[in-house]
């Protein structure tokens, strides 16, 4: 039996942009609470269906029978700066670049990314334990800044870093900018010149890279395409590209969220640190049995998940949970909301890595990774890359003090209201 979906009252045109663009979570949760776990919604004059159970979270990120465009879905949110990323490709065409890209996150490949980053780690304790404070976010951005500098470009000159840093933030600050035209002086704007300036910088630097480089995420990517059926130069520049947005604010929040929650909880800081002692942290096999890291990083993704929505275009009419859901609507799906509904956690608003500290723990409402197809492609690279650094930070910061609460916001992406001060 096909069932009638609720739509919310909302002004002409405009429909319920502006609500949801000023605070979606607030938004969404009031409307689930008053229309039930399916309801339709309007944002620029687009019909969205929001669905809100795990069933329907499953279905729409498994797409068995290609139904939903992740393409047309991220267009909406993220455009023009990010077009011909992995995430903004559909199907066949998707899985062919996809598996392209896959062997850069090999087991091997990842060894050497953890090599390269290893005493960039290393120098960020020390200088926090030389400057007795620091401003959290701020800092893990710039570890996190320097981390990507390392991996994703080549060979990067002093000079040269402040340009491409200015260039990066530019590029990731347009994924979340409120306006999405390119107006003269907007964050939109400054993104699609900053993709010209990186689609030039990475197409250039493909051709230096060779053989002997060294092992970058940016090298692996050039030298497994070496050859006429494989990615074309401009084709790996575009994945650059959604491969810097993709792994940069995703990892910063994570380790922000963990580290803030390891001053307040002195247990799970003392199993950390024991853990950190047995691990070996270059070794693949070795990081993967540390459930202590593991469990807090998968926490940390639960109480705010870095992607906390995601949508999909309808490409021909179909059913889902016995609604009719019609070609060219958008889906909307919120990981978000089902991480605090307390009809699949016990005590969702308390952050309590212990949930997962069984690793056959699974949970059908857990979805920070996405699902399907889409699966986040850099999922034990982000893994492995916690547990790096949040086992040298704990090592490294004896008795790290924080005074004040970090205020996060979820959305449009987790940040934090306010920075907060460590004091060592
Ligand atoms: C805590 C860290 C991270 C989280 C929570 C995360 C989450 C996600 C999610 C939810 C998606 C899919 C969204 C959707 O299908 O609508 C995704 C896709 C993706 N992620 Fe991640 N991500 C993280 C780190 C990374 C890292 C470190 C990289 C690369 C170095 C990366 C690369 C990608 C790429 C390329 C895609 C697109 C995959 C595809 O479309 O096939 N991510 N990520």
């Amino acid at each position: 039996m096909n069932m009638l979906m609720p739509k919310v009252p909302g002004l002409p045109i405009i429909g319920h942009s502006i609500p949801f663009q000023r605070n979606a979570l607030q938004f969404t949760s009031d409307k689930q609470k008053k229309y039930g776990d399916v309801f339709e919604i309007s944002l620029l004059n687009e019909k969205f269906i929001v669905m809100l159970t795990p069933e329907s979270t499953k279905e729409i990120f498994l797409d068995k029978d290609d139904n939903f465009s992740s393409k047309e879905g991220w267009a909406v949110v993220l455009g023009k700066p990010f077009e011909n990323g992995l995430m903004l490709r559909d199907f066949e065409d998707h899985k062919y670049h996809r598996s392209l890209l896959q062997d850069s996150f090999r087991h091997e490949a990842i060894h050497g990314y953890l090599e390269i980053i290893q005493p960039i780690i290393h120098n960020w304790v020390k200088n926090l334990n030389a400057n007795k404070s620091f401003d959290l976010y701020k800092s893990v951005k710039q570890l996190m800044f320097d981390i990507s500098l390392s991996l994703f470009f080549l060979d990067v000159q002093k000079d040269e870093s402040e340009r491409l840093n200015n260039l990066f933030m530019d590029s990731i600050a347009s994924a979340t900018s409120a306006i999405r035209w390119p107006l003269p002086f907007t964050k939109m704007k400054k993104g699609l010149q900053a993709r010209e300036y990186l689609l030039q910088y990475f197409q250039e630097k493909s051709g230096l890279v060779s053989q002997d480089s060294k092992k970058t995420l940016f090298a692996e990517l050039v030298n497994t395409n070496k050859g006429d059926a494989n990615l074309n130069n401009l084709e790996i520049a575009e994945h650059m590209i959604f491969l810097l947005l993709a792994a940069h604010d995703t990892t910063t929040i994570t380790l922000t969220n963990s580290i803030y929650n390891l001053s307040k909880n002195k247990d799970y800081a003392h199993d950390l640190f024991n853990e950190a002692n047995e691990v070996n942290h270059l070794d693949v096999s070795s990081l993967k049995n540390g459930i202590v890291a593991e469990s807090i990083f998968k926490e940390a993704m639960r109480y705010y998940p870095p992607v906390p929505f995601s949508v999909r275009q309808v490409v021909r009419d179909t059913q889902i949970e016995k609604y009719n859901i019609t070609k060219d609507s958008y889906l909307t799906i919120s990981p978000l909301l089902l991480h605090h509904d307390d009809r699949y956690w016990n005590d969702p608003q308390k952050f309590d890595p212990y949930r997962f500290i069984d690793p056959a723990y699974i949970n059908p409402a857990y979805f920070p990774f996405a699902g399907g197809a889409h699966t986040c492609i850099g999922k034990f690279f982000a893994s492995y890359l916690f547990k790096n650094v949040i086992y040298k930070y704990i090592q490294s910061i004896q008795s790290p003090q924080i005074d004040h609460v970090l205020d996060i916001r979820p959305t449009p992406i987790p940040h934090p209201v306010k920075d907060v001060k460590v004091l060592i």
